[in-house]
């Protein structure tokens, strides 16, 4: 009776610690693939994670060694100098001036051996290059916003930029503590209220490189992701001639010119600025729609001038995977506070008709 009670607690035991090393080993997933993990540290895309990788792994492999032989010799020790009937007490070696010497010198040696590289690595880190490329960031609750002040471009969600120039990310806060990570091209750095804290960011290759705020912001922390791409130098060129020119005013009596309409009744114009012409915002002034030019401490939404040119919205969480742009689109507008809870958008009780009118302006916005 006692010894099959006995028996079934072992087999509980087991099988519950089988399943715990099977749920931590699911963090061990294929670091192979980008899209299966795409905020890995060991995807590295520019010179400035490399750096910190090329730290990383020296530095691992010697913990690793150490680990090894230090839990070996305690495994050596506790198993050979075991207590056994009629053995008497090993020799004692506190004291030992010889011995405490040396494990005292030889971590010295490995620490200061590693806080060179490490110290280099963290200055290297913190100034930017003096052909970098400016960009400001800006944290809001729960999407990043970024200025390029030398094309005077304004833009969200997306981290555009050239490829093989490194970019000189100037970065604060509106309103409290995030941290800008995207782990291909570098480490995190907090954006903080009132301060200008400098990241260097640049990628190698072409292509997309997914981040998210590593600081717990608010409500929706969960959902405030960001992306960088990285564009070719011809189509760097043509995206930074496209985002300057002004808004385009869609044709009257498209769903377009409808969605336009929606934008101007219904109050989206005191958060999000477009960049309509002079001659266009006067003309559509005289035609009933107030779009004015929002002052910069006004601004509290992303720009959507060029909206549609980026391939995700609210805060780089959407659109859905699986349920494609206008259908995620739709869900956002008829019910932001839902889908990102805390949302300084509200719901705006939008009909059906406004909001397809909406994605349709939103669409042309490119
Ligand atoms: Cu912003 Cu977390």
């Amino acid at each position: 009776m006692m010894r099959a009670m006995l028996r079934r607690r072992r087999i509980l035991r087991v099988t519950w610690s089988a399943g715990l090393l099977a749920f931590l080993l699911t963090a061990c997933g294929d670091l192979s693939t980008s899209l299966d993990s795409p905020l890995s540290t060991f995807e590295e895309a520019g010179p400035f994670s490399q750096r910190i990788n090329g730290l990383f792994w020296p530095v691992f492999w010697v913990a690793t060694v150490i680990f090894v032989i230090v839990q070996g010799g305690i495994l050596v020790a506790a198993f050979w100098f075991r207590d056994r009937p009629g053995r008497k007490e090993p020799k004692q070696i506190h004291g030992n001036a010889f011995l405490e010497v040396t494990w005292t010198v030889i971590p010295t040696i490995i620490l200061a051996a590693i806080a060179v590289p490490t110290v280099q690595a963290v200055f290297d880190l913190t100034e930017c290059g003096p052909d970098a490329m400016d960009v400001e960031i800006i944290g809001h609750q729960w999407w990043f916003e970024y200025h390029y002040p030398d094309t005077g471009i304004t833009s969200a969600n997306v981290l555009v930029m050239p490829t093989g120039r490194e970019v000189c990310a100037r970065m604060t806060s509106d309103d409290v503590l995030h941290n800008f990570w995207i782990p291909a091209l570098n480490g995190k750095r907090y954006l903080v209220p009132g301060q200008e804290t400098l990241l260097r960011l640049q990628a190698d290759e072409p292509g997309e490189y997914w981040g998210h705020c590593a600081e717990f912001c608010g409500l929706s922390h969960s959902l405030m992701r960001a992306r960088a791409q990285s564009l070719s130098d011809a189509d760097w060129k043509a995206w930074v001639a496209a985002q300057q020119e002004p808004a385009a005013v869609p044709d009257e009596g498209t769903a377009a010119y409808a969605g336009l309409e929606v934008f101007a009744a219904k109050g989206c114009t005191a958060c999000h600025n477009v960049d309509f012409s002079d001659d266009d915002r006067i003309a559509l002034e005289a035609a009933g729609l107030a779009v004015p030019a929002l002052a910069d401490e006004a601004f509290n939404g992303p720009d959507l001038t060029h909206f549609s040119s980026r391939n995700v919205f609210a805060g780089a969480y959407l659109p859905y995977e699986g349920l494609g742009y206008e259908d995620s689109l739709s869900l956002w507008l008829a019910n932001p506070p839902e889908i990102k809870p805390g949302s300084y958008m509200p719901n705006l009780n939008l009909t059906g008709d406004e909001i397809q009118n909406l994605i349709a302006w939103l669409g042309s916005n490119s």
